[in-house]
């Protein structure tokens, strides 16, 4: 009598997934077989679920060619990708989640460059910059009892007045918009800046692209983005959204925490306020504590 002959073709659906993932059992790092055998079945039942045809998965094919094509050391096109998918605010989420009472961290984004200028406190990171209203940012950094952080670094960037980083002109050579502060032995800091205003992401590309076929808008809520960093504690990085932004609730990166939003509080004439900051209005001040959790 003669038996069956061992099956060697993987002809339907299911036996080509068993295939690939039988494949990838041998993978000797423990880790990235986990990643590569999950990946798989996530791929596959995605194609198997939307039924992908060749024509859409050609289509896609030319998408991430031309998310490739479109990155340069100026551009990254991928991160802009990932961000707009919310992937990098689900991997921030899972490798920065910080314990309850420290300030929440927030996507990094693809404009922070390093060699800001140093600033002292109250130094005007907007300097040259033309229109906008001007602002002071101030507070304290703190650890997770109160106590002050003296000496921790405040790397700040934002966009300017037209919505736009320094990186996105290609006539500026020099840094704009972004200043390094530190705070005092009190664990004070005061910035000088613009109100930050909401801007669109990069919309000249695939992803750009994707947005609008998707009927989805590119903008962020105004902010400004901090890293602050001081030995003994987990380096942060975050936002400050202003209160009063319309995009709030749907910024194309999903970036927004309640806990960032800070009040932006609009000074139309003189006052306390513009004596104690040597301001003229009309001028804006937000007031935030940073708290930093233990490293
Ligand atoms: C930003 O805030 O600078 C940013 C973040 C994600 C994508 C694009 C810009
Ligand atoms: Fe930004």
């Amino acid at each position: 009598m003669q038996t069956a002959p061992a099956k060697t073709r993987f002809t339907t659906e299911d036996d080509i997934t068993a295939e690939v993932l039988r494949r990838f059992q041998g993978t000797p790092d423990a880790r990235l077989r986990e990643i590569m055998v999950s990946l798989t079945q996530h791929l596959h039942q995605f194609v198997k679920d939307v039924r992908l045809n060749e024509g859409e998965w050609w289509k896609a094919i030319e998408f991430l060619t031309a998310t490739g094509h479109m990155c340069s050391d100026k551009r990254q096109e991928f991160i802009l990708l990932s961000d707009t998918m919310g992937i990098s605010m689900l991997v921030d989420l899972i490798s920065n989640g910080k314990p309850e009472g420290a300030t929440e961290s927030t996507v990094f984004g693809p404009f922070y460059r390093e060699g800001g200028p140093e600033m002292p406190p109250g130094g005007n990171m907007a300097e040259g910059a033309e229109g906008g209203t001007p602002a002071i940012i101030h507070g304290r950094v703190l650890d997770m009892d109160g106590k002050p952080i003296a000496n921790a670094m405040l790397d700040c960037w934002q966009a300017d007045p037209d919505g736009l980083y320094d990186s996105q002109r290609p006539e500026l050579e020099e840094l704009h918009m972004r200043g390094i502060y530190h705070s005092d032995a009190q664990g004070n800091y005061l910035i000088r800046t613009l109100r930050p205003v909401h801007y669109q992401i990069p919309t000249d590309g695939p992803v750009g692209r994707m947005l609008q076929s998707t009927d989805r808008h590119p903008w962020r809520p105004a902010h400004v983005h901090f890293k602050v960093t001081a030995p003994g504690y987990q380096p942060l990085t975050t936002h400050l959204f202003d209160d009063g932004d319309e995009y709030l609730d749907s910024d194309a990166v999903f970036g927004v925490k309640d806990s960032l939003i800070c009040k932006f509080a609009l000074h139309e004439a003189r006052d306390e306020d513009s004596k104690k900051f040597g301001i003229e209005p009309p001028f804006c001040t937000a007031a935030y504590d940073f708290i930093l959790a233990k490293a």
